[in-house]
């Protein structure tokens, strides 16, 4: 006996104008399918079941690129028939459960939450409901199915469409998320008839069917305001994105995170931040992202699947997929690509971009600088300008700069190439061969000096300049 969830994603939300699922469209840069399957995981549910219709390959595609903690599978609607006609097409996921409990909900809901998943699972047990529905009190409940209570719970659900005008004017709302006896689902579920004022099988019906057959009904009032909100188009989808950039910020300010500013702040919903952090204005955490203790995360960041250790300091840095231990200090203006690795206390400076690479403790690399596919050491001096050559046009080499090196200003090195422990590089050198410890490599041209040419040059170049004035004088008079 388990406790499972079917998630309803078939939609399209042609008012979105998109062609993605609308259940696809992004709140704070997560699909809101992405949102509902974590609260799902969240509260522990052991299978889901997504069904799928609108564009069902990007479900697909979707699913598979997600690390999901549940056992998570999909079954397609090919026709969008309305929910109850939805949830029919997982037929085959309900009756392999058929003596546990699963959870049916909207995957264009995303503020569902685990403890309103599991306060209604309990009241659902405690009850020995057939079915209960989570509900919220809403101001305005238009559009909403309205919550029809009587002495043991409710009677039904009304959709809006189909409200008389005393019941239009009930604010408790269905959430569209609701516990279900799997065994009473399925006995009423393929008796629904399409016979309302939209013409679709309602899911709702469900609830008149089980108790008809002498099964309780019961209500959840969920504590959360925004269980039930959902985005039909795009000002309703930037709404639940406000909504959900200030609670969450308000999360973290109750967690001790500084924010001077939050205009333009966003975080993701799954990314972690530990105390006597300063956010400031601009700030973009998305993903899979941990940010240290103690860090200053200046203005303008995007910070993207990427660990951040205790007491670094960024400013104007996107950094993507990467790791950046303690006490480093990066920015402005640094893109870290895929795969970097700053090592403890390293400091990058301005104009930076680092790609597959790892940047040794306390090593330097202080402005425009371009370092890819490189391993490099402790304590290593990068100067201004400094170019690894990693690819040929064809293939992409790896470099690598052993511990104590400098490497002089605008120096290129040319891949595969090694500079060994504690050597030298002269500035503007190209170096094409590999560098032993402690030497110093100087591959250019020497100087030649031309005595007297730049003066030869020049009288050319005055004359012409002259007889151009003299030519643009004749033509103005
Ligand atoms: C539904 C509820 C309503 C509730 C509201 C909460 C019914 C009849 N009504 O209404 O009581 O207040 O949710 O948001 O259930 N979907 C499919 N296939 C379909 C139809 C819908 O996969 O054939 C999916 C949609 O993509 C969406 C979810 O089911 O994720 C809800 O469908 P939607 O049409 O938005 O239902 P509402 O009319 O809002
Ligand atoms: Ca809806």
């Amino acid at each position: 006996m388990s406790n499972n969830a079917v998630i309803l994603a078939g939609g399209q939300g042609k008012r979105m104008k998109t062609n993605k699922p609308k259940a696809l469209c992004n709140v704070i840069g997560e699909p809101m399918l992405e949102w509902v399957l974590t609260a799902c995981e969240n509260a522990g549910l052991d299978e889901i079941c997504v069904v799928k219709g609108y564009e069902s390959a990007q479900i697909d595609e979707f699913l598979a690129a997600r690390a999901s903690k549940a056992e998570i599978t999909s079954v397609m609607q090919a026709e969008r028939l309305g929910t109850g006609h939805a949830v029919m097409q997982a037929k085959e996921f309900l009756e392999a459960n058929s003596d546990g409990n699963t959870l049916v909900l909207c995957g264009d809901a995303p503020f569902i939450d685990a403890d309103t998943i599991n306060g209604a699972l309990e009241l659902h047990k405690s009850r020995d409901c057939g079915v209960t529905v989570v509900t919220s009190r809403v101001e305005d409940p238009s559009g909403y199915g309205r919550i029809i209570r009587n002495e043991n719970g409710i009677s039904g659900i009304v959709e809006h469409k189909d409200c008389n005008p005393m019941q239009l004017a009930i604010t408790e709302v269905n959430s569209g998320c609701y516990w279900f006896k799997t065994a009473d689902l399925l006995e009423v579920l393929f008796e629904i008839k399409p016979e309302n004022a939209q013409g679709e099988y309602y899911l709702t019906d469900c609830i008149e069917l089980i108790i008809s057959k002498g099964k309780t009904a019961d209500a959840y009032i969920s504590g959360n305001p925004n269980v039930a909100l959902g985005a039909n188009d795009r000002r309703g989808l930037l709404m639940l994105n406000d909504i959900a950039r200030s609670e969450i910020i308000g999360k973290w300010l109750d967690e001790g995170i500084e924010f001077c500013c939050t205009d333009g702040v966003s975080i993701g919903n799954s990314v972690k931040i530990g105390q006597g952090t300063v956010i400031h204005s601009g700030v973009i955490l998305r993903g899979n992202t941990s940010i240290g203790e103690n860090c200053v995360i200046g203005n303008n960041c995007i910070i993207e699947n990427t660990q951040v250790g205790n007491g670094v300091e960024l400013n104007n840095v996107q950094a993507y997929e990467s790791v950046i231990e303690d006490d480093v200090k990066i920015g402005p203006y640094v893109q870290l690509r895929p795969n970097s690795h700053i090592k403890k206390g390293a400091k990058i400076g301005d104009f930076v971009e680092i790609k597959n690479s790892t940047i040794g403790e306390y090593t330097a690399v202080a402005h425009l600088t371009y370092i890819g596919d490189s391993d490099v050491g402790a304590n290593v001096n990068f100067g201004c300008g400094v170019v690894t050559v990693n690819y040929n046009g064809d293939k992409k080499f790896r470099t690598v700069i052993e511990d104590n090196a400098f490497i002089g200003c605008n120096t290129n090195l040319v891949a595969p190439v090694r500079i060994g422990r504690g050597a030298y590089t002269a500035a503007g050198s190209t170096i094409t061969r590999d560098v032993p410890a402690d030497a110093l490599a100087i591959e250019r041209t020497k100087a030649e000096i031309k005595e007297g040419y730049a003066a030869r040059k020049l009288k050319n170049r005055t004359e012409k300049f002259e007889k151009q004035v003299r030519n643009s004088d004749n033509n103005e008079g």
